[in-house]
């Protein structure tokens, strides 16, 4: 750690502005790490979803990059299964020219019974800049962090927090409606319970201003819920008019969240986004989903495919959010302000 290579420190800064140069130097950022949501104030939140939206032609261009983390490694810790997360985190540190590397679960020394933070001690010490960490256990990430001075990335831990699902979120809602969310309805519907990804929306979406309404069965959506600053409902049909974005969330099954209801039918009856339920929201109101979707139970596949569907634009902007994070973070690490 502490390299101060010249290109980590934005090697073109000096060139003309555009998403792959420009942008070199920046106010300070002061955390080493993202493992909540709940750790960010709106200015964080707005600073990193300004470098987004510089980032954000990169990747849909072919080929550019930007070269301000070249130099740099980032490695991605997943000990849980993921597909938009782990290839995002990958294809965002490439396209800031860093080095990356992976190592899931399978594979690695922890089947021997290495603990998870020896296995994050021991890469650190191969000389990285930045872990992305995904893990089933609620605090595994904060528990890595304790023991590192890398930054540290919350992918996902167990049913605490998903914060860069959370902020691709918040920016897809933003590139909708613009910059300013107060007074914004989002409905977030489903396995609220169990979800990361509800949890760090919720920080994040209160925080800047926006109402948020939760809505599933009781046992998923308990009453209080309601000391997160959001609404409880468990009425979907009742709000399903005055969305303004709904996000349906998977029903995890792989946290036995099928046994918290009679039956999937039953779920799909009062709680899916069905075609009939689409047609009740606004005309200006949008579709999200985090993904993976369990297609005919939480959402209709006709209604994750019309045109108000946000869902991949959602995963297209995970990606230049994640080069925000992972320039923020180890940039303010290198320079010992984090
Ligand atoms: N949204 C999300 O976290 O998807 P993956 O589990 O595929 O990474």
């Amino acid at each position: 750690m502490n390299r101060t290579s010249p290109s980590s420190q934005g090697s073109s800064s000096s060139a003309a502005a555009g998403p792959g140069r420009g942008m070199g130097s920046v106010p300070a950022w002061r955390h080493r790490d993202l493992l909540s949501l709940a750790d960010l104030s709106a200015a964080d939140m707005n600073r990193i979803f300004d470098l987004a939206k510089h980032y954000l032609p990169l990747v849909t261009s072919r080929g550019e990059r930007s070269s301000h983390l070249a130099g740099c490694s980032v490695v991605s810790l997943f000990f849980e299964d993921s597909t938009r997360t782990r290839l995002s985190f990958a294809r965002a540190a490439q396209l800031l020219s860093a080095d990356v590397f992976e190592l899931t679960g399978k594979g690695s020394s922890t089947s021997k019974g290495e603990t998870i933070f020896d296995t994050a001690m021991n890469v650190e010490a191969m000389g990285i800049d930045a872990l992305v960490v995904r893990h089933n256990m609620s605090g595994a990430t904060k528990l890595i962090a304790d023991h590192v001075s890398c930054s540290v990335v919350n992918a996902g831990d167990g049913r605490h927090e998903h914060p860069t699902q959370g902020l691709l979120d918040i920016f897809t809602i933003r590139q909708h409606f613009g910059p300013d969310l107060a007074g914004k309805h989002i409905v977030i519907v489903g396995d609220i319970v169990n979800s990361r990804v509800a949890r760090s929306n919720i920080y994040g979406l209160t925080t800047l201003g926006a109402n948020v309404t939760v809505v599933g069965p009781p046992t998923l959506v308990p009453a209080d819920l309601e000391c997160l600053g959001v609404t409880v409902s468990h009425d979907l049909d009742s709000i399903v008019s005055e969305v303004d974005a709904i996000m349906m969330l998977r029903v995890q099954f792989e946290r036995l969240a099928g046994q918290a209801f009679p039956s999937a039918p039953e779920y799909r009856r009062r709680f899916a986004l069905t075609r009939e339920r689409a047609h009740r929201m606004p005309d200006h109101a949008v579709v999200m989903h985090p993904g993976p979707m369990n297609r005919g139970l939480e959402i209709d596949s006709e209604v994750a495919s019309h045109t108000r569907s946000v869902i991949l634009r959602q995963v297209t902007h995970g990606v230049a959010i994640r080069m925000a994070v992972l320039r923020l973070l180890v940039q303010a690490n290198e320079r010992g302000m984090a």
